[in-house]
């Protein structure tokens, strides 16, 4: 009972204690925000033009501003949105507005101030989406890919083994890539001379030697669709496989040099995006 008593008195005390505290790291951190706010312009601009240096950013006054845009959030989505539907530049404008545009001959620079308007985005305050007649243009980073196509539908077809588990581990080597299609990792492999490639989660190629003992048969469907291509399957989840023959065999001589597969700058984003929170 007395401890209850206790218990009641120093209950307002701490509240009080908490208030206190509350108040006074109000009052200290406060100014440091106002000031961090206040400050945070030529901050911003500082590190909006460090991006213009490296030709990643500009504020743009586009002739032709009858744009299609949809709502994205902030700049490192839309710069993302706009890589994988796989344009050149991303527009940001009035806070949230997000197009993606190839041309680059349509819009006259105009002064960073002109992109002042804080994105929408709650968590992103910092960042500035476009301005309210002006647009932040973003290069997104993308490098167009080359074509693969030296396998149709129907060599594909003939190709294919069938969808399967793997068994034992594998040795070989791999493409990973956003842009992965069927036939991208048939030619891969074959160019470095593998009997076999295998593809799952959509993004993944493997190209191995030899497919006898290390594959079981499975229930499951392959059937995430390609990274690079949604029309089209890539493989099962995990460890589940499309497993495909490349027709390489011993004696087929040295491969040409494939420019394709030694640049490889297509193959992912370069996360322009995620450096762009500021
Ligand atoms: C693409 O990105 C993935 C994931 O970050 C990485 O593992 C892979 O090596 C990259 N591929 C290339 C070709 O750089």
């Amino acid at each position: 009972m007395a401890d209850k008593k206790y218990k009641i008195v120093e209950k307002p005390e701490v509240n009080r204690l908490t208030i206190w505290l509350i108040v006074v790291v109000f009052l200290c951190c406060n100014g440091v925000v106002l000031a961090e706010e206040a400050g945070s312009t030529s901050n911003q601009l500082s590190r909006v033009e460090r991006e213009a240096d490296k030709g990643h950013f500009a504020c743009v006054d586009l002739e032709d501003d009858d744009i299609k845009s949809k709502k994205r959030t902030s700049v490192g989505p839309c710069i993302d949105f706009c890589w994988k539907i796989r344009k050149y530049w991303a527009l940001l404008r009035k806070g949230d507005q997000c197009s993606c545009i190839n041309k680059n001959d349509q819009y006259k620079e105009v002064d960073t101030s002109k992109c002042n308007k804080r994105c929408v985005a709650k968590n992103k305050w910092r960042q500035n989406c476009g301005g309210k007649n002006h647009f932040s243009k973003y290069s997104t980073g993308y490098v167009k890919e080359p074509d693969f196509d030296a396998f149709d539908k129907f060599q594909l077809k003939n190709l294919r083994q069938g969808c399967f588990k793997q068994k034992k581990a594998l040795t070989g080597i791999e493409l990973q890539t956003e842009r992965l299609e069927q036939s991208m990792c048939i030619e891969f492999c074959l160019y470095k001379q593998f009997k076999y490639a295998i593809i799952s989660n959509g993004d993944l190629c493997k190209c191995i030697s030899n497919g006898n003992g290390y594959f079981a048969p499975t229930k499951a469907k392959c059937s995430v669709p390609c990274s690079g291509n949604k029309k089209f399957k890539c493989g099962g989840t995990g460890k589940t496989f499309h497993v495909y023959k490349t027709g390489y065999h011993s004696g087929a001589g040295e491969m040409e040099y494939d420019k394709r597969f030694e640049d490889l700058s297509w193959a992912n984003s370069t996360k322009l995006g995620k450096t762009m929170m500021f």
